[in-house]
């Protein structure tokens, strides 16, 4: 089956799952690390993409905050549940949806957004094509941009579990290191074959970047990269228990998402990042822009 088709079917069928995904107490925690990021940026009327923004967990508070947003997937599902909770908010006529890529963003013109986003990792899924997903977000982007791709470092023991699970040595664990790239294995493929529905149920093919990989990508599309984030490493390092303590208690929590902003983003813990969302987030400016927000 084809890559492309591979990845449709597969979020077609995760609508609901990305939702459940918020009651995942790592995962919530990763959303509120994200808006911290995303939060100095925003002010109304500010034109931004939301390039393969899912059912809308971004997109859609960003309307509410008075922005115009395109809201672009892949999914037709996602699409649809998207302009869905736009239109239960009242925010949908601040909101275009878009079919497409984000490989190709031909539709839009050079620099057409202030403020680009694209969270968790949509540019990851665009492998083989990664590094055009890379430059057409650059090059569609004014001001501010954010992007979010799986950490090849905090995903090497995910890796390692599947392969500990499916097969007996670990060669394509070790070639994922080496180059990034989790491909549906030839093994995998003929099975697909035979049960069309089992795609739903693999993980998509994938690129996962190095730290330096990504920042080198964007800042060779004239951008200059702010920061750089692990995002979830603290919260993966403390015990779910202790973890779950803090989010319950608002004072505690508001100073570990701090704590986090601060760890997360320091060069020894640059190649761990969540287990259970995007591990690696830039925060790149266009060269010579001056923007709100601006550290
Ligand atoms: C994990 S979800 C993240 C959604 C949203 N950005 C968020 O952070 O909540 C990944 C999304 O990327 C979309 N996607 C995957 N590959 C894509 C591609 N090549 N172009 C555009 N969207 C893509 C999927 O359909 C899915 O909605």
């Amino acid at each position: 089956m084809e890559r492309e088709h591979l990845h449709r079917v597969f979020w077609d069928a995760h609508v609901g799952k990305e939702q459940r995904r918020e009651k995942n107490l790592f995962k919530r925690v990763h959303t509120d690390l994200v808006w911290l990021e995303i939060a100095p940026f925003v002010e109304p009327g500010l034109r931004v993409l939301d390039a393969g923004g899912g059912y809308g967990r971004y997109s859609v508070a960003l309307a509410r905050e008075g922005c115009q947003v395109v809201h672009l997937d892949l999914s037709p599902r996602m699409l649809e549940e998207a302009r869905k909770i736009a239109r239960r908010e009242g925010v949908e006529q601040r909101m275009t949806f878009v079919l497409g890529k984000v490989q190709d963003l031909s539709a839009f013109a050079d620099q057409a957004f202030d403020l680009v986003i694209s969270l968790d990792a949509p540019v990851s899924y665009a492998y083989p094509s990664e590094k055009q997903a890379l430059r057409e977000l650059c090059r569609v982007t004014r001001g501010t941009l954010i992007v979010s791709v799986v950490n090849r470092l905090g995903q090497l023991p995910v890796a390692l579990e599947v392969e500990a699970r499916w097969r007996k040595d670990f060669a394509l664990s070790r070639k994922f290191l080496e180059e990034g790239n989790w491909d549906h294995p030839p093994f995998f493929q003929a099975m697909e074959e035979k049960i069309p529905l089992l795609s739903r149920l693999l993980f998509p093919p994938l690129h996962a970047f190095l730290p330096m990989e990504l920042v080198n990508e964007v800042e060779s599309s004239g951008f200059r990269v702010q920061r750089v984030v692990a995002t979830g490493t603290l919260s993966r390092l403390v015990s779910p228990r202790t973890l779950r303590r803090i989010v319950r208690n608002p004072k505690l929590y508001e100073e570990f998402l701090k704590l986090s902003h601060w760890y997360d983003a320091h060069f020894e813990v640059l190649g761990v990042g969540s287990r259970v969302a995007s591990g690696l987030l830039v925060v790149a400016r266009r060269e010579g822009e001056h923007h709100a927000g601006v550290v």
